[in-house]
């Protein structure tokens, strides 16, 4: 594949799952710590006190970006390192931080394209009702303000949010992220507040930087019958599963519309929308970042509440050979899902693939290399889906691997490891798996 010359070649980390220096320069809480301390909630009771100690190891990372060739590194700005109390003063010291890494980007070349809000939300906001607070989304936006005043003479690509559905879902219903709250009607409203600051954060980064390029980075949550499964066994939930994971959030961004079918599952949802919130929650977009990993594959079962509690009849099937997060190999998945989001939003914007990768752990071979072939399989067919989305018709503008660097992979600890580089979680030696050099090939190789 060759991509134009503009077409951003990138890797990502986020900034609780790499940074580590938790309580330095001013850093105050997030409702990651508070949860990562909490007891059972992350395996073996680990969190991102130490992480990758990228907070001290900035230039050496930046070096590594710089070896691996990328023209981009997707990284994410911890609120509470910049206002620590999510609403008073800048910490400048923070502030610093990312300065400084975006001057170190710049200087070799390297687009910074950070996201505002990867999960991390200051601990005194979600004291006052976190995301189930409509006030969090106008901290959000003026949060958002300070970022582009401070770092936009050097950033021009900017994502809000990272997966407000994880953020909502995961944190509020499954209790598996932090908050840990395990509530739907909730789940609803903190989605709906999210959105809400979102296009918030857009309108008031615009403002002060006008020629910014701003998006927002979505899960993808693609469904589909298990191989041999008829579609009819399975369709009524694959309907449900598709309004939630991508009506509500593509479809709100892009169309300033929920699914109606929403509003009669969740009147809080309905109750939560303010006049002119679904034209904020659609204010225009330069990009839309689109995280994939694997398809869903359904087979009908007895379970009750598959995902969302009102989802009754399906399950996961177990797929082969997963990935060690148990997720299935579906790269034609990524290319239909691109194709789905052109045909179904008019006004879409250029895509980006944000996030890719798989967690697999191969031990070193006598002579110190890491060969991680079924990393470079995935990746491989993975990139080729994309170049199969760009060649039928869909503006693809960059791919991102997940990740640079094995991190704290949320409540899995630092089990799962997703890094094109090996990070020894004792010493934070960095080794570069074999994976490293293929995707420096491959980047070179796209001319
Ligand atoms: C995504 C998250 C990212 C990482 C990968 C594996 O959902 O955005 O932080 O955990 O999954």
């Amino acid at each position: 594949m060759t991509m134009d010359p503009g077409f951003l070649w990138g890797a990502a980390t986020a900034a609780y799952q790499v940074e580590g220096a938790v309580s330095e320069d001013g850093r105050a809480p997030s409702i990651w710590d508070t949860f990562s301390h909490t007891p059972g909630k992350i395996e073996r009771g680990e969190t991102g006190d130490v992480a990758c100690d990228h907070y001290h190891r900035l230039e050496e990372d930046v070096d590594l970006l710089a070896d691996l060739g990328v023209n981009a590194y997707r990284f994410s700005i911890s609120w509470p390192r910049v206002i620590p109390d999510g609403t008073g003063a800048p910490n400048i010291k923070g502030l610093g931080f990312y300065t400084e890494l975006v001057d170190r980007l710049v200087d070799k070349g390297i687009a910074p394209v950070p996201t505002l809000y990867h999960w991390d939300l200051p601990q005194a906001l979600e004291a006052q009702g976190g995301w189930r607070n409509r006030e969090t989304a106008v901290a959000f936006a003026r949060y958002a303000a300070l970022c582009a005043e401070s770092l936009g003479d050097k950033v021009m690509q900017w994502a809000t949010l990272n997966e407000p559905w994880c953020s909502a879902f995961v944190g509020h219903w499954h209790g598996r992220h932090a908050p840990g709250r395990r509530n739907i009607e909730e789940a609803f409203v903190v989605a709906h507040h999210l959105l809400v600051a979102h296009g918030w954060a857009v309108e008031s980064m615009r403002a002060v930087r006008p020629h910014g390029r701003y998006g927002i980075v979505l899960n993808s949550l693609p469904y589909r019958p298990a191989p041999g499964v008829d579609f009819k066994a399975v369709g009524a939930a694959i309907e449900t599963l598709d309004e939630i994971g991508t009506g509500m959030f593509y479809g709100g961004v892009m169309s300033g519309e929920y699914p109606k079918s929403l509003l009669g599952l969740s009147p809080e949802l309905a109750a939560a929308i303010q006049p002119n919130d679904m034209t904020s929650i659609a204010f225009p977009l330069d990009w839309l970042g689109v995280n994939y990993y694997s398809d869903t594959l359904l087979v009908p079962s007895d379970e009750q509440g598959f995902v969302y509690p009102f989802v009754t009849g399906v399950s996961a099937s177990l797929p082969e050979n997963p990935t060690e997060m148990g997720w299935a190999l579906t790269p034609h998945g990524l290319t239909d899902f691109l194709v789905m989001l052109h045909d179904r939003f008019p006004s879409l914007p250029p895509l980006y693939v944000t996030e890719n990768g798989a967690a697999y752990d191969d031990p070193a071979t006598s002579d110190g290399r890491i060969c991680d072939d079924r990393r470079i399989d995935y990746l491989s067919t993975h990139i080729d889906a994309v170049a199969a989305a760009s060649a039928a018709g869909v503006d693809l503008g960059g791919y991102f691997v997940w990740s640079l660097l094995d991190n704290f992979e949320w409540s899995y600890g630092y089990r799962m490891r997703f890094g094109l580089i090996h990070v020894d979680f004792e010493t934070l030696k960095r080794t570069k798996r074999e994976s490293f050099f293929w995707y420096r090939d491959r980047i070179a190789a796209s001319g």
